[in-house]
């Protein structure tokens, strides 16, 4: 094992503990999930020949909400809206451009135009709200979730909650929950939450998985791949991609996200292991910076937006040594154990992100 990831990733087993980070969690007293069993999908394609053997059942929770199909879209002026809605979605570098900073679409993370279990499906999103948000510090509606996504995941700015563009993908959200019990925490909402690895997630490891399984289609640089000027394989890195405010940048969220639906076609066939190893390999290299930054230091805006569950304004080196202080104070006596381990030389080619490097995102 790499020593210097073991420590890196104790970030990820200490994750529960942390604070101040964005962590998508609800609060006590919201909903909970109704049911949840550990089920493999009856249509989940066989895992491609030569892959490695996949012995753990996939933790994906199964969808009991099927939203409305698209000719169920009534023929009036509250469809069109609807309508709007999905483009809006599906092709927000048409339909959005003024508020898109980056090369994405809503629907390259909210697969299926948003009707996809396990990928923050909108059906079930839309009844969550309003609820409290630690993120923000406040109970946020649909709408300033939203708005939030075109802040930090497609590193925009958002359009104000009057705008045709709102009331348009507000629309579409909720024709998709059409039928849904509202303030239910429905199976297969937001990201499967994976189980702590067995191995520290490692960067190398992470890599070769990457060139393995995902580089054909995303790029070898993450850079993702581009067919007259538009994505048709979007960037996972790089000033295309989403910025380090984005819930992608959580090695713990894009852990569970390619879990369930990377690579594409094939979710559900890498191991944990190899998940939580890409997600980590994904979310070191440098992206957008985030915009809370603005006017604060990179170690203030570090100190206050981002707990150890990320490598924003830290090195992997800054980030093991920083949890080994944080092991430390938590026992006390075992200092001469806790002395600054080895590091071993980081793969050759890898640059690692150096987020402190970058200004703020001016707005556009
Ligand atoms: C067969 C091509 C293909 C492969 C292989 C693939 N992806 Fe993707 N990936 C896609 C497509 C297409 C999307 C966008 C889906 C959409 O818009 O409906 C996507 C979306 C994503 C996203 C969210 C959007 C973004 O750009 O951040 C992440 C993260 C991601 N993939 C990671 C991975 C990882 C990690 C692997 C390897 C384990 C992988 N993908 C393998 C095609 C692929
Ligand atoms: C780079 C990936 C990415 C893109 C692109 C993206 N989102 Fe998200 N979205 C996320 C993640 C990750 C979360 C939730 C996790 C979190 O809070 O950290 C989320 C959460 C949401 C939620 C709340 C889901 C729930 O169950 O609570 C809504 C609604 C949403 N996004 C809408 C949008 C819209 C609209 C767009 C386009 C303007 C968009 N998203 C683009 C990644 C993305």
């Amino acid at each position: 094992m790499n020593r210097s990831t073991a420590y890196l990733v104790c970030a990820l087993a200490i994750g529960g503990a942390a604070v101040g980070c964005d962590k998508p969690e609800r609060e006590a007293g919201e909903a909970t999930p109704e049911t949840t069993s550990a089920t493999t999908p009856a249509d989940q394609p066989a895992p491609a020949a030569g892959a490695p053997e996949r012995t753990e059942k996939p933790t994906q929770s199964e969808a009991t909400f099927t939203p409305p199909p698209e000719s169920e879209i009534p023929d009036n002026e509250y469809g069109q809206t609807v309508l709007q809605g999905k483009n809006l979605f599906v092709n927000t570098q048409q339909y959005a451009k003024g508020y898109v900073g980056n090369g994405m679409n809503c629907t390259n993370c909210h697969l299926d135009n948003g009707r996809q279990a396990n990928s923050a499906p909108l059906w079930a999103a839309y009844v969550l709200y309003p609820a409290y948000r630690k993120k923000t510090g406040q109970v946020d509606t649909i709408q300033s979730r939203i708005q939030g996504c075109f802040l930090y995941s497609m590193n925009g700015r958002p359009p104000a909650l009057d705008s045709k563009e709102m009331t348009a993908l507000v629309t579409y959200h909720y024709w998709l929950a059409k039928g849904a019990p509202t303030g239910v925490k429905l199976p297969g909402q937001g990201y499967l939450s994976l189980p702590k690895p067995e191995q520290t997630p490692d960067i190398t490891r992470g890599r070769d998985v990457y060139q393995n399984n995902c580089a054909i289609c995303h790029g070898a640089n993450g850079e993702g791949m581009q067919a007259k000027g538009t994505y048709a394989f979007p960037p996972l890195w790089g000033k295309d991609s989403f910025n380090w405010g984005a819930g992608m940048h959580r090695i713990d969220t894009a852990a569970g996200f390619i879990k369930a639906n990377m690579p594409y076609g094939l979710g559900g066939t890498l191991s944990d292991q190899e998940a939580w190893d890409v997600a980590l390999f994904m979310n070191s290299h440098e992206r957008p910076q985030d915009p809370r930054r603005t006017g604060k230091s990179l170690a203030q805006t570090r100190d206050q937006f981002h707990d150890e569950n990320c490598l924003y304004g830290r090195t992997p080196e800054e980030l093991a040594a920083a949890l080994q202080k944080k092991q430390a104070q938590a026992k006390p006596g075992a200092a001469d154990d806790n002395a600054t381990p080895p590091v071993d030389p980081l793969p050759s080619g890898y640059s690692p992100a150096k987020s402190h490097e970058l200004p703020p995102t001016p707005a556009r």
